[in-house]
């Protein structure tokens, strides 16, 4: 029986399978154990107070489980939880019609709460911090502005771009928590945890080279635990041995460091182009094409973390392990081929 791994049917299949990956409450989720425990304390004490939960900001590189844990806070409140993203919200109306639906000890998830435009964002200030609405309704002689008193709301918001929060909006929340890439341990966790959730048979050295090859990233490991299990369906028995696992993740060209494209292309232009630095962010900001902050924010965290870039005070480095990872040996004196 041969599947193709794209299609519409499976593409409909992998969504309703990632709503069961899903961590439904905070001992489900795997690491992040700061995050869990402190969670744990303002949840207790505000549902202790009969009191709203402070504004939550979390921030964070994609895939981390920053919109699982805003679910997650929810149900452990016993809330509903609605939810919208920052560039949906285009007109002070539509922030206005969001809000005024909300009751009583609700959560607002907002995300990619960074791109609020600034008229939305300064209507939601005093919505944040006092519980009222003030807008403008309509324009010229006939606008009239409203006013609303607000129940106590939660407002969650998740972002991948924290340097991109205006310090004001920032400072309304009460509760900012960086989620981080996550620790070959808790990799393997989350690999263990999905193929069981999925009914996967897996060796746990399968699992291993899932997670080793996911970049720390949960979103990554579930995917690429989900087109493994397609290969060793067709290809073997179904079961994800080390050896199937390897196969297929040869097949799916994943790289054996777990870096993806842009990871790459930054190391490389940076060893290119600079002779593996250092080079400052603004200048492989523009080689690579990319915004500096989105580099700082989404890119570099991992790559540093794993020890392949180092920031030292004169700028970005590639390390000896960075230059393994390309396969480049290191430029030395003035002649030489980089490879
Ligand atoms: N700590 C975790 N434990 C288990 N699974 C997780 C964890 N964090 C994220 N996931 C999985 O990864 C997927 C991506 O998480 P998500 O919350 O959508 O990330 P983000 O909102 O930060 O981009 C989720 O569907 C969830 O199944
Ligand atoms: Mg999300």
């Amino acid at each position: 029986m041969k599947k193709s791994i794209v299609t519409p049917s499976r593409m409909k299949e992998d969504s309703e399978l990632d709503l069961k990956l899903r961590p439904q409450f905070l001992k489900d989720f795997v690491g992040q154990e700061k995050i869990k425990e402190q969670l744990q304390i303002f949840i207790k004490a505000a549902k202790k107070r009969g009191d709203a939960l402070d504004h939550v900001l979390f921030y964070g590189p994609p895939g981390l489980g920053k919109t699982t844990l805003a679910n997650i806070v929810a149900r452990e409140l016993g809330v509903n939880i609605n939810g919208t993203s920052g560039p949906v919200i285009e007109r002070p109306i539509d922030l206005s019609a969001i809000l005024s639906h909300l009751k009583e000890k609700d959560i607002l998830f907002i995300d990619e709460v960074h791109r609020l435009n600034h008229v939305v964002e300064e209507i939601l200030y005093p919505a944040m911090e006092d519980f009222k609405l003030d807008i403008m309704i309509g324009k010229g002689p006939s606008a009239r502005s409203v006013k609303l008193e607000l129940p106590q709301y939660t407002l969650i918001g998740a972002t991948t771009r924290a340097g991109l929060i205006t310090s004001p909006l920032r400072a309304r929340f009460g509760i900012i928590i960086r989620v981080g890439y996550y620790n070959h341990e808790e990799m393997e966790k989350i690999v263990r945890r999905s193929a069981t959730i999925l009914d996967i048979e897996m060796e746990d050295k399968g699992g291993v080279e899932i997670a080793r090859r996911s970049r720390g990233t949960p979103r990554v490991a579930n995917r690429l635990l989900k087109r493994v299990r397609d290969y060793a369906e067709v290809k073997a028995d179904g079961r994800i041995s080390v050896n199937v696992a390897g196969k297929a993740l040869e097949m799916l060209e994943v790289d054996e460091f777990g870096l993806d494209d842009m990871d790459k292309f930054i190391l490389t232009t940076i060893v290119e182009k600079f002779n593996g630095g250092p080079v400052g962010l603004s200048t492989i900001s523009s080689a690579v094409g990319e915004e500096s902050d989105t580099i700082e924010e989404v890119y570099e965290p991992y790559l540093v973390q794993e020890g392949y870039l180092e920031r030292t005070p004169r700028g970005r480095k590639v390390t000896e392990r960075g230059y393994e990872c390309l396969k480049l040996k290191k430029r030395s004196g003035k002649q030489g081929n980089l490879w």
